[in-house]
């Protein structure tokens, strides 16, 4: 845990995640050395960690074999001294069949549902658990008693206590645990975190964090998707927003001790159906051609957002049109089985007085979160893409573009999907938690504020206490 750390330790092995490690050195060395006409000029440098290419492949087998598990299995491409995958295990036919046929999964190791993963003994390194939330705690419990590292998708756990479980079991193994919050690897974020690791703008005094989610991701993930009911997943604060919980842990670096928070759920409801509008909107909607939210123009017409949840072989238009009569995805935005607010707003105290202010907000035409960190002696204004970093006695500005300081084509998460897996593999490889940011001890206390958030919104904005000690004992 981060807190087990000396910050120096943590500074080294956790402000610098990789970037060493995953950015050609000529970039990192692009940051340093710019002339002074450049825009990034004068921003710390995360230091890196030297990639060490491993003796072989860390090979994994995916339980989940969907968006996730997929996109994880498919680095193999990019990473082939790195990554194997050797086994999956997906109850979705031709998902389990993609699996097999783009990794050459033998027969024997080629599962249905994860429990007959553990039937047989241990045959690879890594366990990538990337079934739906719900889904979690069975394979990893499974997995760690098998003796397996995992590559942990968040939320870690359906509940508090199934999440101490596993961090305890995890411990007792010795295992490693890399837990998917794979916005600490972005290289956006590695610098943000590098700006106020670095002292430069003093003291973290309060952080101001807005995470828009964007109307049409919250109806497809979070109304209509496998998020939408607090029954089979989350609450949206740990769904959707356990990355920025931890992002803002990450930040400030001192315990959280205490969040309030208030919420609800306004405008996805049945009392504001259109009038006439049918259950499925392929059923004779009388608005389809108003309605911001009709599905055969969100996956079709306009694709406004990816079919990879869609349930269905035939990936044509055709076929997902022929879907959307009856998978959730076509269910009418207003007539769902969704309790997940749409807008969330919490406030924490850490440790030494500093504050953060967090608004998780669904009701956005645009994503990218916004981040506003007020310091001793500065501040910084980001929004995903650029930093803004105000020196206030020199009364210097300093503006850094993430795209004009990777080379690299950032990828899924502004490239920290990729960045998360590269480091799993130098950590499983090396048996060493230091190339991890993100390992099961630092995530959990981002879902204790979580889980606490919640609980203050239920009820009405009651503070609550945030003690990660007394929770693990540590
Ligand atoms: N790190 C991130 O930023 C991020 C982003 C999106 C989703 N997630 C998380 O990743 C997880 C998966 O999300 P997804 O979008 O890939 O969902 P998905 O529905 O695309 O994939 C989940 C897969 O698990 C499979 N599955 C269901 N029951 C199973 C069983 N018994 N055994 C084995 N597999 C089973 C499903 O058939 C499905 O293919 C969720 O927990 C989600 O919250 C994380």
């Amino acid at each position: 845990m981060s807190h087990d750390l000396d910050r120096r330790t943590f500074l080294a092995g956790l402000g610098g995640i990789g970037l060493g490690t995953l950015l050609p050195a000529r970039e990192v060395g692009a940051q340093t050395s710019a002339p002074s006409t450049q825009p990034n000029q004068g921003l710390p440098v995360p230091a890196g960690t030297e990639y060490r290419k491993p003796d072989r492949p860390v090979t994994c087998v995916i339980i989940g074999h969907g968006n996730r598990g997929s996109y994880y299995g498919s680095m193999t491409k990019q990473m082939p001294d790195d990554w194997k995958v050797v086994g999956v295990a997906e109850p979705i036919g031709y998902r389990n069949e993609a699996a097999v046929k783009r990794h050459g999964i033998p027969e024997d190791v080629r599962f249905d549902t994860w429990e007959r993963v553990f039937d047989r003994e241990k045959f690879a390194d890594v366990c990538v658990i990337s079934t739906p939330d719900d889904l979690h705690y069975g394979p990893a419990m499974a997995a760690l008693e098998r003796g397996y590292d995992l590559l942990l998708e968040k939320p870690i756990a359906m509940t508090w206590q199934q999440c101490k479980d596993i961090h305890g079991l995890a411990r007792k193994r010795s295992a490693i645990v890399g837990v998917c919050h794979v916005l600490r690897y972005a290289p956006y974020f590695v610098q943000l975190r590098e700006v106020i690791a670095s002292g430069m703008i003093g003291d973290v005094v309060s952080i101001q964090h807005l995470e828009p989610i964007e109307q049409i991701h919250m109806s497809h993930s979070f109304v209509r998707g496998i998020w939408r009911n607090t029954k089979i997943a989350l609450p949206i604060i740990l769904a959707k927003s356990c990355h920025d919980l931890d992002l803002l842990c990450w930040f400030i670096d001192k315990r959280c001790t205490r969040v309030s928070a208030l919420g609800s759920l306004t405008w996805f409801r049945k009392e504001n159906a259109p009038s006439g509008a049918p259950k499925m909107c392929l059923d004779g909607c009388p608005v389809e051609k108003t309605c911001a939210y009709y599905a055969p123009k969100v996956y079709v017409t306009e694709k406004l957002f990816g079919t990879g949840h869609i349930v269905t072989e035939d990936r044509s238009d055709k076929g997902i049109l022929e879907a959307l009569k009856t998978s959730p995805f076509g269910r009418c935005v207003y007539q769902t089985d969704n309790d997940q607010p749409d807008h969330f707003v919490s406030t924490m105290e850490f440790e030494g007085g500093a504050t953060a202010a967090f608004s998780m907000e669904a009701l956005t035409s645009y994503g990218g979160r916004r981040t506003r960190v007020m310091g001793t002696k500065g501040d910084v204004v980001g929004d995903e893409r650029t930093l803004d970093v105000f020196l206030f006695a020199p009364r210097k500005r300093i503006t850094w573009d993430v795209t004009k300081a990777t080379a690299d084509d950032l990828g899924g998460h502004g490239g920290g999907d990729t960045r998360l897996v590269r480091n799993l593999t130098q950590a499983v490889a090396r048996r060493d938690l230091s190339p991890l940011s993100t390992d099961l001890g630092r995530s959990m206390e981002s879902h204790l504020i979580g889980f606490q958030a919640e609980a203050s919104r239920l009820a009405k904005g009651q503070p609550m206490v945030v003690d990660l000690a007394r929770e693990l004992s540590v």
